[in-house]
């Protein structure tokens, strides 16, 4: 459904707030005439509009939204209209006090701000359901309306009574009785037994939070029920307007740090079932003190193809800033031209969309000095909107490229419910275990090589792929296992590392060492896990040459593994670090120590070269303009972005012509500081 969501046109546009402008309408009536001049073609309405919507209890204005979405069209425009649930009217807050939120600490929140609603409440569903209907019968046949957003990243937990009995359910429905969900959280230790349903307590600060595997049944709870939320928010909307797409904005992390990885609280693999079309807002740190613009980008471009994977479709990025946000200590704005080009990696990874927040930058408030299109000096003039017009220009250019998919060879496996446990568990090296970003540095070959990645959970389809990259996958259940083998029996090539297979699905240690399964497929026993201070480093010898390792080390023996590379020092010193076992008509690699990203180069190049991965770039690799295709049935196309301050040449390998241009593009191409080039050949 979400490819043919715009007929051939890329969204542009953003989130919409007339409500924040109704004693304005002199402002309004500006927007439209910028809006064209901005080419601008889709709007999000409604995101926080609830009070304007429904000023008093059963009260509902609809007039400023009738008007707003009849404008829209009249410009040739389209809404995606959101449910308003993100942000609840003071007097639901009010009348209700149980629509707020109960923290860990079981406090109970004041109206505050937004998304702090209880996602069991049922007077908030009662409400959420009235005002979802509404929408439904009012907007549904609209000829603007494209699709739905339903809330605004959904998020966070809650810990009132409503919460803990549906918990406790969950829980009975999950193990059926206390003796197996004994069993499962190991509460023998320390005395933990249960022997009453009603003493299973959330987890909570004060100290029932180290039994790992209730932390971790309560995370997979926590996104259960917010699906069911978000699920309940549909049931209206999908009875009424069963044609019309449905999406919820998904997140990413890390902002402000030197991360910026995936949304680690919920598991979106199980909530991108439920979406019609996969939608995120993207914030990288772009244009930052801390690292090049490259490793930025390499960042940026990981989070979208984990969220492109997700149902391996078009996604929408359904907001992002033109230039700078809020909320960082320090909030840079995009230099020129960064704009462009961070929207164009978006397209090119696989967006259908660029989507800001906000249109129009709020006059008070706490977002007031967020970035948006049209800023506090009203103008069309200044460098970020104009920057925003020639962007959306060159998308109407290259608007054949909507809809179209991508094609990969090489998949990141990665695991939320394994994250989670990974993260809980105690020992080791607690701020070490970094497992997204783990993932992202095995991710950087590719991203430097311009091999196109996909980034999948173990429950997706990894079978066509010819290589799959899975480390440090901590929970490993039998299925998974029997699937890697089953994949690496057919001629896959699998990587696996330390951290692998420790514990099943309720985080109890597998016995006996590694578990069969993945004894068999990787031709080793492990034997310890070492941990490494930060300065405390050994040395592996691959391919003749040593690197440096680092906060891990799996002492392991080889039994049918063929050993690739030793340690160098301490105790384990002369015993496996890399090796390499024959599986059926596949092979698996395990890779025992975790080292810098030097090694993934010389490891990866040769698998590269050995399983032709590179074959279909269009130029040589130059880890600073990164190159990704969109495919068509009928032609390849390819985004060259200059990631870097500086001009670069590239060498092209193949004839390409310039789709904006249409003429074909000399072999050797010169890209000015951030310049962005699209490219294609006909298939
Ligand atoms: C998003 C949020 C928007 C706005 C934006 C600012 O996370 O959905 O409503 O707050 O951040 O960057």
């Amino acid at each position: 459904m979400g490819n043919q969501l715009f007929d051939q046109q890329f969204m542009h546009g953003g989130d919409y707030n007339p409500d924040q402008w109704l004693a304005y309408p002199e402002i309004l009536q500006k927007d439209l005439a910028y809006m064209q001049q901005a080419h601008v073609n889709t709007v999000t309405l409604g995101v926080f509009a609830w009070s304007a919507l429904e000023p008093q209890e059963g009260v509902y204005r609809f007039d400023w939204l009738d008007r707003v979405f009849d404008q829209i069209h009249s410009i040739g425009g389209k809404v995606i209209l959101a449910t308003p649930s993100g942000g609840r009217p003071q007097w639901l807050s009010q009348k209700y006090p149980e629509v707020n939120r109960t923290n860990a600490q079981g406090q109970k929140h004041s109206h505050g701000f937004r998304h702090n609603h209880c996602y069991s409440s049922p007077i908030y569903r009662e409400k959420v359901t009235q005002i979802n209907q509404q929408l439904a019968k009012r907007y549904g046949k609209h000829p603007a309306l494209a699709m739905w957003h339903i809330s605004n990243e959904y998020s966070g937990e809650c810990f009132c009574s409503y919460c803990q009995e549906n918990w406790r359910r969950w829980l009975q429905k999950k193990y059926g009785d206390l003796a197996t969900l004994n069993h499962a959280w190991w509460t023998s230790f320390w005395s933990g037994t249960y022997s009453d349903w009603s003493q299973v307590l959330p987890p909570s600060p004060l100290g029932e939070h180290k039994v790992h595997g209730m932390d971790l049944d309560w995370k997979r709870f926590v996104t259960d029920r917010t699906i069911d939320f978000y699920l309940h928010e549909c049931t209206p909307i999908r009875q009424l307007t069963p044609d019309i797409p449905v999406t919820t904005n998904f997140m990413a992390e890390g902002h402000a740090t030197q991360d910026f990885i995936p949304l680690e609280g919920i598991d979106y693999s199980k909530f991108a079932r439920h979406v019609d079309i996969v939608s995120w807002d993207s914030y990288p740190d772009w244009n930052n003190n801390f690292e090049s613009l490259a490793a930025t980008a390499m960042k940026s471009a990981y989070v979208h193809d984990q969220y492109w994977s997700l149902k391996k479709q078009p996604f929408l990025v359904m907001e992002c800033t033109p230039s700078f946000v809020n909320w960082h200590s320090i909030n840079k704005a995009k230099k020129p031209g960064v704009h462009q080009l961070s929207a164009m990696q978006q397209i090119a990874h696989g967006s259908d969309s660029t989507l800001y927040f906000q249109w129009r930058q709020s006059r008070g408030n706490s977002e007031k000095f967020h970035g948006a299109v049209v800023g506090h000096d009203d103008s069309t003039e200044n460098r970020v909107f104009k920057e925003v017009a020639a962007y959306g220009k060159r998308l109407e250019k290259i608007k054949e490229i909507q809809g179209t998919t991508r094609k990969k060879a090489v998949a990141i496996l990665f695991d939320w419910e394994s994250n989670w446990a990974l993260k809980r568990g105690g020992g080791f090296g607690r701020p070490t275990r970094r497992y997204p970003q783990t993932l992202q540095e095995h991710y950087r070959y590719f991203w430097e090589q311009d091999i196109a990645v996909d980034i999948l959970t173990p429950e997706q389809d990894f079978s066509d792929y010819q290589l799959v990259i899975a480390p440090m996958l901590y929970l490993m259940t039998a299925e998974t296992m029997a699937k890697l083998c089953q994949y690496t029996e057919a001629g896959g090539t699998l990587i696996s590392s330390y951290f692998s297979g420790m514990v099943n699905e309720t985080d109890l240690l597998y016995l006996g060492g590694l578990p069969q399964p993945l004894r068999g497929l990787l031709g080793i026993n492990v034997l310890e896990l070492e941990t490494l201070f930060d300065t405390e480093h050994n040395q592996v010898v691959f391919q003749g040459q040593p690197f440096e390792t680092r906060d891990y080390s799996a002492i392991i023996e080889a039994e049918t593994a063929e050993v690739l590379g030793e340690y160098q020092a301490d105790f384990y010193q002369g015993t496996p670090a890399i090796t390499k076992n024959a599986f059926g008509a596949g092979t698996a690699y395990y890779l025992a120590a975790r080292t810098n990203y030097d090694f993934f180069e010389q490891f990866y190049a040769s698998l590269a070269r050995e399983l032709s991965l590179a074959e279909e770039r269009i130029a040589h690799a130059n880890p600073e303009v990164s190159i990704q295709g969109r495919i068509s049935p009928e032609r390849t196309y390819f985004f060259i972005m200059n990631f870097s301050e500086k001009e670069q040449t590239l060498d092209l390998i193949k004839e390409v012509v310039d789709l904006e241009t249409n003429q074909a593009v000399p072999p050797t191409v010169t890209l000015a500081p951030y310049e962005v080039r699209v490219v294609y050949f006909n298939n």
